[in-house]
């Protein structure tokens, strides 16, 4: 049997539509398989969907629609697209599946008959946003640190799961096993989340509270919580206990997660493996925020960006490399087209697809587009070209792919593309072609340059497997056939002499971001409209004091491109600052009556103050200001 491999990416929830943060999870997921497979590994990839839980019914409530039909929409939605990133997963699973169901009572019932699970009543500190209860430690200033609202104080009878049994023991493991949470710097965050004594989890919901959930097999009255439930995909979705993908994957687990979901996966996760008898996972890979202008990419701060939208625009391959190019494995990144655009053209157009056009025209002009032969004598001359170079380079390559540094070793591709670059500038074949004496020597670099394209073509397949695709094509191999093994990349002299080779191709067309960009319909390619906000009270809404202003005077401020500053007449005068310099001149502004938030604590910004905030609008034209139907008198309250 070969050896298993086995990756999965967390389930997503489905309050929202898929976005550029799932789709890079997902995608590493793809790559990590296919360099897998390279390595002669059986791999199976996991995904699904999440979707038992607060934040669906609410979802699903504003879209009235039943959980269950909402789940369906959006789970499709999830399902649909990985193919169309070209993401071959071997197994979706969606926590509405019975066979989930079954695993999820199964083990609870394990647990709660080896005594880890107890009945307690409880109050504490609960946001619903996340569906948890909170300690005060890890509030700040007293909020949720994810969604800035205070948690509300909840009382109330749950069962509860004793992590605290488990501390030491997980204390042990990790310091133990050095690569079990990996990048270092999450395992060391674990590591210091577990100095302070654990508390017991809570796993239940009263269903009076909460319907959609997988009943507790204990006590009906009870839904389980929606990450007792979800953690368990990873087994549930191989067979858990008695199948065969079980028996074979399992010991060869790793999970992919943001650094978000760190602590369920770093701490839920191994104990509640470890309490149902399961061995633990291999490694738990953990990655950084992908975000946009210094915020996490999310749809509840609606600045997502669509990666359906981006593949349309730039190829599919082409987004790919820049994910797994721009992104350092644990660290944040910001995401930024202009930013993709410029690596697009010189590591894409420029370094990789200009030299493969460049070998295949010549392998046409000088050997009328057939493979040349070599000579016993052409071997040690190759020995001396690029041969020399490739071995190091493949090595760096694994050892890069192996610890999940992406950007690394695609790092040490380009600098083998650079170094065949300036081989082809040394040697010249151009010149080589006007001499016949040289004749030997023309078909050693071509020879060279092709051979060093092929192992191109195979290390850059995890990533982009349909430029590879194309890439072997027109190196004469069948690239349906051909094995990108990594065997065969530590190997030279594989292509066959006497092969022809289909005409040159432009591999990755230079991408003319005036021409090509901002001519789209949507300015920003892919960003979406922001989901509808957590719901509030009357009372909290009343806390907003919104007045009509006139603006009684406007004025551009030195070197801020974006920004106003206005004075206001809202009963008072006032100075306020807003962000629409790029859609109002100040004379326009005049005159103009606005809404504005009269109430909000004052800022500074570029070292004025501002003392409340015009209400605006802004989308893919711009901005556009809350204005009123007609005058009214300045300061009126809005109700
Ligand atoms: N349903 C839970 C996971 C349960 S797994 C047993 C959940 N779902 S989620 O829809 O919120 O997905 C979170 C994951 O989506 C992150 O851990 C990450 O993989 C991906 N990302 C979502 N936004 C992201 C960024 N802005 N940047 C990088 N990854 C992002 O949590």
């Amino acid at each position: 049997m070969k050896n298993p491999f086995y990756i999965t990416t967390p389930i997503y929830y489905v309050n929202a539509k898929p976005h550029l943060g799932h789709a890079y999870t997902t995608i590493v997921a793809d790559v990590v398989c296919r360099y897998n497979r390279m390595q002669n590994k059986e791999t199976f990839l996991l995904t699904g969907t999440d979707e038992h839980g607060d934040k669906v019914v609410r979802a699903a409530g504003r879209e009235n629609l039943s959980p269950g039909a909402y789940s369906d929409k959006i789970s499709r939605l999830f399902k649909d697209l990985w193919p169309e990133l070209n993401i071959n997963y071997n197994s979706f699973i969606r926590t509405t599946d019975p066979s989930h169901i079954k695993v999820v009572e199964y083990i609870l019932n394990k647990i709660n008959e080896s005594g880890d699970i107890y009945f307690s009543e409880y109050e504490g500190l609960y946001c619903f946003g996340c569906e948890r209860f909170y300690t005060e430690r890890e509030l700040s200033d007293g909020k949720c640190p994810d969604h800035k609202t205070e948690p509300e104080v909840i009382r109330e009878s749950n069962y509860f799961f004793r992590m605290s049994r488990y501390q030491d023991w997980l204390i042990d493991h990790i310091s133990k096993n050095p690569e079990f949470i990996r990048p270092e710097r999450y395992k060391n965050e674990v590591l210091s989340f577990l100095k302070e004594p654990l508390e017991d989890l809570c796993i239940s919901r009263p269903k009076t509270r909460l319907e959609w959930g997988i009943p507790l097999p204990f006590d009906d009255k009870y839904v389980t919580y929606v990450w007792f439930d979800a953690l368990l995909n990873y087994v549930s979705a191989l067979g858990y206990p008695g199948g065969e993908l079980f028996m074979k994957y399992w010991p060869a687990a790793q999970h992919i997660v943001a650094k978000d979901i760190l602590k369920p996966h770093g701490i839920y996760w191994p104990i509640m493996l470890k309490a149902a008898g399961i061995p633990v996972y291999r490694h738990l890979n953990v990655h950084g925020y992908w975000n946009v202008d210094q915020s996490k990419m999310s749809k509840s701060l609606g600045n997502v960006v669509e990666p359906l939208s981006l593949k349309n625009t730039y190829g599919l391959d082409a987004f790919r490399y820049f994910l797994m190019r721009e992104m350092a494995f644990g660290l944040d990144s910001g995401f930024n087209e202009e930013a993709l655009v410029l690596r697009l053209n010189s590591d894409l157009a420029n370094d990789l697809g200009n030299l493969f056009s460049r070998v295949i025209t010549m392998v046409h002009k000088y050997f009328g587009g057939i493979i040349p032969q070599t000579g016993p004598e052409a071997e040690s001359e190759l020995e001396g070209g690029l041969k020399s170079q490739v071995f190091a380079v493949v090595e760096e390559y694994e050892k890069a792919m192996e610890s999940f540094s992406f950007h690394k070793a695609l790092i040490s591709i380009w600098e083998f593309i650079s170094l065949m670059n300036k081989y082809v500038d040394v040697t010249a074949p151009w010149v080589l072609a006007k001499k016949k004496t040289s004749r030997k020597q023309l078909e050693f670099v071509i020879l060279n340059l092709l051979e060093g394209l092929r192992t191109v073509s195979g290390l850059i397949y995890p990533v982009m497997p349909d430029t590879a695709k194309t890439m072997q094509y027109h190196l004469g191999q069948n690239p349906d056939n051909s094995f990108y093994d990594i065997k065969s990349l530590k190997s030279w002299n594989i292509l066959k002499a006497g092969t022809s080779i289909p005409k040159s191709v432009s591999l990755f067309p230079r991408i003319d971001r005036k021409k090509d960009v901002s001519s789209m319909p949507e300015k920003k390619a892919g960003v979406l409209t922001p989901e509808i906000k957590p719901e509030i009270t009357i009372e909290q809404l009343a806390k907003i004091d919104l007045r009509v202003a006139t603006i009684s005077g406007a004025e551009s401020i030195p070197g801020a491109k974006k920004i106003l500053k206005l004075q206001i007449d809202l009963g008072e005068n006032r100075t306020i600052v807003a962000g629409i310099a790029s859609s109002y001149s100040p004379e326009e502004l005049v005159g103009k009556q606005v809404v504005v938030v009269a109430n909000l604590k004052p800022a500074k910004i570029m070292g004025i103050v501002s003392n409340g905030m015009l209400l605006a609008a802004t989308d893919e034209n711009g901005c556009s200001v809350a204005t009123l139907d007609r005058k009214v008198k300045p300061g009126t309250p809005l109700s």
